[in-house]
């Protein structure tokens, strides 16, 4: 069997468009979705992921903001911008692009964001409705990305035994909550780097998906044949072939899955796109919520 692919990159392109349909409808109500970035000093991929969401949020019809502060910058200086961000009425939502330089406790600045703002659904807040099952907060760009990829493949995630390969806080823990609750209604194992035999869970998921960080890790013998994989790892891996030296992969070896899955993402081009559409969603949300 060959795996149909799932096109991150066009279903990416349909949120986007209905995100930009939304925000057409709000300015007609004389709002306009705001959302600003805070980068801290000057990370190669930092500033790409900080322009890519700044164009995407501007070709949406957003007022886009980018705040580039120094890698020197202080801890108390960086709260005093997101207090004033927390207090600016035409901003909608705020991301404070991570990681941080040493000087400063990532945990402090993200409680330092009000909840209603937080369209990264860090929050304590946030993460502590999406575990109850209430939506009024902010779900994690990255795993609503990953539901939505799977509702609009048309896979069956009722009663489904889905196995998560990760724990973070902004993968992993995120996906099992979403998983397990009444929408989706998916058995869920989650596995880390301490599960003993691994192969074992892999092998029992009808949907797999492998947020672990480590360079195809998952080969096609630990799948189960016709399963769902979805692929959340980017890695940069060495390879001589490539005029770069080196080559973009998942967590997933795709060669040997894609003769055993039903459906798999790709890398580029799977979950990477869906992860700026969700944000540009949550911060639509946050803006119409700004009416009410
Ligand atoms: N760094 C890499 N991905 C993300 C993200 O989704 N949000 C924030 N704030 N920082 C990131």
């Amino acid at each position: 069997m060959l795996a149909e692919l799932i096109d991150g990159k066009a279903i990416a392109a349909v949120i986007r468009a209905e995100v930009a349909r939304d925000v057409a409808e709000l300015m007609t109500r004389g709002v306009v979705p705001g959302l600003t970035v805070v980068l801290v000093g000057d990370d190669a991929a930092s500033a790409t992921y900080v322009s890519g969401k700044e164009k995407a949020s501007r070709a949406a019809g957003m007022a886009s903001a980018t705040i580039r502060l120094p890698a020197t910058t202080s801890q108390d200086e960086l709260l005093a911008v997101v207090e004033q961000l927390n207090a600016d009425r035409a901003v909608h939502g705020i991301l404070v692009q991570m990681p941080l330089p040493s000087q400063i406790d990532p945990d402090t600045v993200i409680r330092h964001i009000v909840p209603h703002k937080d369209v990264d659904g860090f929050h304590p807040v946030n993460v502590g409705k999406l575990l109850i099952g209430h939506t009024d907060g902010f779900v994690s760009c990255t795993p609503a990305g990953v539901i939505e990829l799977l509702v609009r493949s048309g896979v069956q995630m009722r009663g489904a035994e889905a196995v998560i390969i990760g724990r973070s806080n902004i993968v992993g823990k995120p996906m099992a909550a979403l998983l397990m609750q009444g929408r989706s209604d998916a058995t869920v194992t989650v596995c880390h780097s301490r599960t003993r035999d691994l192969a074992a869970h892999t092998r029992r998921a009808d949907i797999l998906i492998v947020a672990a960080g480590r360079a195809e890790m998952i080969t096609g013998d630990m799948i189960k044949p016709g399963a769902v994989v979805i692929d959340v790892g980017m890695n940069r891996v060495p390879d001589a072939t490539r005029a770069l030296g080196t080559r973009l992969c998942g967590d997933v070896h795709f060669a040997s899955a894609v003769n055993v899955a039903s459906k798999i993402t790709p890398v580029p081009g799977g979950v990477g796109p869906m992860t700026i559409a969700m944000l540009l969603k949550n911060t639509v949300r946050a803006a119409e919520r700004s009416l009410h």
